[in-house]
Formats: C-alpha cells, sequence, structure tokens
C-alpha cells in the first residue's frame, strides 16, 4: 500500500527531515503536485497547527498556509493572542491533489482519502517528535482523522483540550505528554454563506483562545 515510511529518515532534524520528503513517492500525490510543501516556522515552537493539504499557491511556492487560508489563519491567531511567528505549520498530507476542469484550467482542490492520510502520516509524526510542542491544533476534519482516528467530528470534538495520542506507534516515554485542540479549518471560514462567515471565524478565534490559555 501507500507508505511514506521508507522514505523518512531515521535520524536527523527538521532540516534533514525536509530534504527527504522533497523525495517522497509514497503515494501517488507527488506525481501531479509541482513540490512537496513541508511543514515551516518555529522549529522550537509551542504550537504545532495541522492543516490538510497545501492549496494551489502553497503548491507554488512550496510553504504551507501562504494562500487565502494562511491569512485567514494568521489573523485568527492574532485576535486570539498568539504570534503567528512563534508557531510551526504543516498539513495532514505533503502534496496538493486537485482537479482540472479542463486542458490548462483552474486547479480545484480535491480532499485527500484515507490512504492518502496514512500514507503521509509517518512525516507529521516525525515534525511532531522534533518539535515537540506542548499543543497540537488540528484545523478541521483531515487533521483530526490524522492526528485522533476515523471517529473524529470537528463539530463535536472541537474547541477542547484532548489528549494527544501516539502518532508513530511509541508508546511509554515517547508518547509525550502532549494536548491537541481541534477547530475549523480557515477555508471553511472563506467557503462559508455570507451570513454565516462572522461566526464560522468567530468560533475560529475562540477556539485558539482556548489554546492561548494551555500555552499561558
Ligand atoms: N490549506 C491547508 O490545509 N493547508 C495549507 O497549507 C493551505 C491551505
Ligand atoms: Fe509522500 Fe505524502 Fe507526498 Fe504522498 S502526499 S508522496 S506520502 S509526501
Amino acid at each position: 500500500g501507500y507508505d511514506a515510511s521508507p522514505f523518512v529518515p531515521a535520524r536527523g532534524g527538521l532540516k534533514a527531515l525536509r530534504e527527504a520528503a522533497a523525495g517522497c513517492r509514497g503515494c501517488p500525490l507527488h506525481r501531479e503536485a509541482t513540490q512537496t510543501v513541508f511543514g515551516a516556522g518555529d522549529s522550537s515552537a509551542r504550537l504545532l497547527l495541522v492543516g490538510e493539504q497545501p492549496g494551489d499557491q502553497e503548491d507554488r511556492k512550496g510553504r504551507p498556509f501562504v494562500g487565502p487560508a494562511g491569512g485567514v489563519l494568521d489573523r485568527a491567531l492574532e485576535e486570539a493572542g498568539i504570534d503567528p511567528g512563534d508557531t510551526y505549520v504543516t498539513n495532514a498530507v505533503k502534496h496538493f491533489k486537485f482537479t482540472r476542469t479542463g486542458p490548462g484550467k483552474r486547479r480545484i482542490h480535491k480532499a485527500p482519502d484515507l490512504r492518502e492520510m496514512r500514507a503521509c502520516r509517518p512525516w507529521l509524526a516525525a515534525e511532531v517528535r522534533l518539535v515537540d510542542p506542548e499543543v497540537v491544533v488540528a484545523l478541521g476534519a483531515t487533521a483530526g482523522k490524522a492526528l485522533l482516528g476515523p471517529s473524529f467530528r470537528v463539530t463535536r470534538d472541537r474547541g477542547v483540550a484532548l489528549p494527544l495520542p501516539p502518532l508513530d506507534g511509541a508508546d511509554g516515554e515517547d508518547a509525550g505528554e502532549g494536548v491537541l485542540v481541534a477547530t475549523l479549518h480557515p477555508s471553511a471560514v472563506l467557503r462559508a454563506d455570507d451570513e454565516q462567515r462572522a461566526q464560522a471565524y468567530a468560533g475560529l478565534v475562540a477556539d485558539l483562545r482556548v489554546v492561548a490559555g494551555l500555552l499561558s
């Protein structure tokens, strides 16, 4: 099956990980995407945020959350009292998955499936292990499922501190005392109807205030 594990170096830091991830062929998503979009930010951050997968702009630029969703995220973080510069941001899946409406047409985001999420998880597990944050934030359903399993539901599980389960089968000491908080994906704010957008955004900020409280 699909699996990034053979590409993940057994030792080394985030730099070694990032370099290796550039050559990952663990699932078919690397074929159509421009490049691997690895996590970025403060490598010793107390807060690690996990999105779904890179979008169109992230795929071109090679950095997570540099498009419209990243704009919403940074604004919400600041409003919640968190400096975006003090965080590490990454995605559950490291390659952009999309469909085209026709030759040369716009690329439309397509949600990764369970096999792709599972294939890519060793990268996320290694990032969480190396950054070793106090709090992990799952942005939306894909990140929530990647971190907590397929029974995760955003509406039910958001805005509260949950124990972060071990991601790479580690147990005992390595399991850590991590905490996870789930919230909406910032793209859900952008996709919401006019009447619901302000409320969705306020919900995102409220959940991030819970995170800020855990870090203070
Ligand atoms: N959406 C995500 O989930 N991640 C990004 O990096 C950009 C948009
Ligand atoms: Fe590897 Fe993840 Fe890209 Fe698939 S999506 S090729 S597992 S980095």
